[in-house]
């Protein structure tokens, strides 16, 4: 089976090697491009693509693929808002992701953006490198009982929530699909209004697009913190520069961005940042921003590498029953 990987940094290659030699069939070529309508030709000749969180699959995409034969697009990512599933399905292609690789890798790092915003820790950093040993403005908080609201307690979600759980932190969860558990269910009203923190870890969906509006930030405490390590376009950005300029939210760690496509996973710092809103939000001193490294561990990108080449095989082999299709 002959397979494009798109948007292909070098240091995911060694580990398709090593989970290559599980699957001597798979022939795979990789691709720095994102894929779009501007590059799907490159998919022509191809049994299959691979792709990862901002390569676009919409009805233009998906109908050249269809044109070219194109039999599964494989999603080496959990997330699948890219693509244009229901036009997949009409057109025969085959979506198939990696629904877990490891949910304490996102975790972890939300907690890292909690506790690096709350004690400052990067601030230190550099005013230690500078024989600056003073403490004002570095005051921070305990996690400690904080009340915690996690929006979407899936994977992510739970594992982050037995974190949270040893840190002492009353923990509240909105998702309309989970039960009972070391958590306390809450309305996303009520969430929203009694949450020192909110953490987000739902799915991007069009009910979900935007949930954080200027709405939903003038039901949260004063000074809350917000974290999104989700998808960026949970959040109306706009609304979050008002929100951070009234002082409505203290504190903002975000993993993930609306716009993220346009920026995220290249070295631009020799380049003019066209995006205002971006270029504003990281102007402010209570802002923290990664750019899409929430999955980015020896872990996870072992996990990724063997289940996407599990899933590929899986077609190869003519299943007609797929493991992690998305449906
Ligand atoms: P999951 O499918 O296990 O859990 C999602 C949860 O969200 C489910 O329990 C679902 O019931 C809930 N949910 C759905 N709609 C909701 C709504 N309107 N309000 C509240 N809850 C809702 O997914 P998982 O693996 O936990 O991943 C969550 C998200 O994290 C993914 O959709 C993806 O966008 C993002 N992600 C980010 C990564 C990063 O590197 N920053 C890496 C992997 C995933």
């Amino acid at each position: 089976m002959k397979v494009v990987l798109f948007s292909s940094q070098n240091y995911e290659k060694p580990f398709f090697s090593q989970a290559l030699d599980e699957h001597p069939n798979i022939d795979l070529h990789y691709v720095t491009e994102s894929l779009n309508e501007q590059t799907v030709a490159l998919c022509q000749g191809f049994d299959a693509i691979c792709v990862f969180v901002n390569d676009t699959l919409n009805e233009a995409v998906l109908s050249k693929l269809a044109e070219f034969g194109i039999q599964v697009v494989a999603l080496r990512c959990a997330g699948f808002n890219n693509v244009d599933i229901k036009m997949a399905n009409k057109l025969g292609i085959k979506v198939v992701r990696v629904p877990a690789y490891s949910p304490e890798a996102v975790a972890e790092h939300c907690i890292a953006l909690m506790l690096t915003l709350s004690r400052k820790t990067h601030k230190a950093y550099n005013r230690v490198r500078e024989d600056n040993f003073d403490l004002n403005g570095l005051l921070g908080f305990n996690l400690h009982n904080k009340t915690v609201g996690v929006i979407g307690a899936g994977k992510i979600g739970q594992a982050l929530i037995s974190i949270l759980n040893g840190f002492g932190a009353n923990v509240l969860v909105y998702d309309p699909n989970v039960g009972e558990g070391s958590y306390t269910l809450a309305s996303l009203d009520m969430l929203l209004k009694q949450s020192d923190i909110v953490t987000l870890h739902c799915p991007l969906t069009d009910s979900t697009h935007h949930m954080i509006d200027d709405n939903a930030f003038a039901k949260m405490k004063k000074g809350v913190m917000l974290i999104n390590t989700s998808r960026g376009a949970l959040i109306d950005s706009a609304a979050c520069i008002r929100a951070l300029k009234s002082r409505t939210l203290g504190y903002l760690g975000l993993d993930v961005y609306e716009q993220e496509s346009e920026l995220f996973f290249k070295n631009r710092s020799e380049e003019i940042i066209q995006d205002d809103i971006f270029s504003r939000l990281i102007s402010f001193p209570n802002v923290l921003v990664t750019g899409h490294q929430g999955f980015f561990t020896q872990e996870a990108l072992e996990q990724i590498a063997a289940i996407t080449l599990f899933n590929l095989n899986e077609v190869a082999q003519g299943n007609t029953q797929l493991t992690n299709q998305v449906l």
